[in-house]
């Protein structure tokens, strides 16, 4: 998607250096910088720390990674690389499917070329997923349902490119029409505000960023026509894990009978978690709740903590929205409703 009129992916092989490229999501919207790496442990690296960050982009990164160890330290592939990437993060499943496939690759005995290949063809599917799914979800939109709420960045950053959640909303520009989005700033790490908000005001989509206690008051205010969400991890059933605050967004959607809609691809699937129950939430470090990063008066990015010292904090990345509370699940097969199991 567009960053100052000019194409750009969240992760790509970079043919030129033989490594990754990737955008260093922690310094936007202030800074916009790519990192450059023939190293796999930069790559894992950049997945703990969140330079790259969102189920499918995580996916993506991964295996492009895996591709860079087969080519460098092939003797260490199993037993350390593959390990190594699958300890990153824990929640979003679509890392462990492209791992899974990148060891699968690595076990017909590939070349180097042959393994970067199939990362390609891998980040090649999720971005034709998206731009796929963005059709149907623009589709279900009908037309007058333009006020549309988002949480967390399920955008491009998120997801290579189109993004998931978002890609409906870019068919929707791209076709004329004027979609309105209300941006969750999403406490703690704030994706919305840093993240979703700089990709629309890129593509020049009108959206406004509001606290996450902001939403269900405007759900009952009959301010939001729908809402459109990503996911980490869908459970064989339709449960549905995501950014924290989703699961409180599908309990003010239901009592105000507003539509609300998961937008991912097959890879965010896992048919062998049976509910949400059985989904492993990450539980990240108390500073990202008791501290934050921001501009000062000189255009310096500073660190501040805005929680009296020795008080702690509760850090659950992610929650889990039971099926019964989503409108649907939306992929690049279509829309499901879930399923009991
Ligand atoms: O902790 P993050 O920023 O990786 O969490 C991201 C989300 O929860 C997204 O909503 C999800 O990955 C969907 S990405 C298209």
């Amino acid at each position: 998607m567009l960053v100052k009129g000019s194409l750009f992916r969240a992760v790509n092989w970079h043919a030129e250096s033989g490594g990754i490229q990737w955008i260093d999501q922690q310094r936007l919207p202030h800074r916009f910088e790519q990192v450059i790496s023939s190293h796999p442990e930069d790559a894992a690296a950049a997945i703990e720390s969140m330079q790259v960050r969102g189920a499918p982009s995580i996916g993506a990164t991964a295996a492009y990674g895996l591709a860079l160890a087969w080519k460098t330290d092939r003797k260490n592939f199993f037993d350390h690389w593959l390990p190594r990437f699958r300890a990153t993060r824990p929640t979003a499943v679509n890392l462990f499917h492209a791992c899974d496939m990148m060891q699968t690759c690595a076990g017909t005995s590939p070349t180097s070329s042959q393994m970067i290949e199939c990362a390609q063809s891998y980040a090649d599917s999720e971005v034709a997923a998206n731009q796929r799914m963005g059709k149907y979800m623009a589709e279900l939109l009908a037309v007058g349902q333009r006020r549309i709420l988002t949480h967390c960045n399920a955008g491009w950053l998120a997801a290579v490119d189109w993004g998931t959640a978002t890609s409906g909303i870019y068919h929707l520009a791209r076709a004329g029409e004027k979609p309105f989005v209300w941006v969750d700033e999403t406490r703690p790490r704030l994706q919305g505000a840093r993240l979703t908000a700089w990709e629309f005001a890129q593509e020049g989509i009108d959206c406004r960023i509001q606290a996450d206690g902001a939403a269900a008051w405007m759900m009952a205010n009959g301010k939001v026509d729908a809402i459109v969400v990503g996911a980490d991890r869908i459970a064989a059933n339709g449960d549905v894990a995501n950014k924290i605050g989703t699961y409180a967004l599908s309990l003010a959607a239901r009592e105000h009978g507003v539509p609300m809609y998961v937008v991912a691809p097959s890879s965010s699937f896992d048919k062998d978690c049976p509910c949400g129950g059985s989904i492993p939430i990450e539980q990240r470090d108390d500073e990202e709740v008791l501290c934050m990063d921001g501009l000062d008066g000189e255009g310096r990015v500073q660190h501040v903590r805005i929680a009296a010292s020795g008080v702690p904090a509760n850090n659950p990345a992610f929650d889990v929205t039971p099926n019964a509370n989503l409108s649907g699940i939306v992929s690049e097969k279509g829309l499901w409703h879930g399923c009991d199991v």
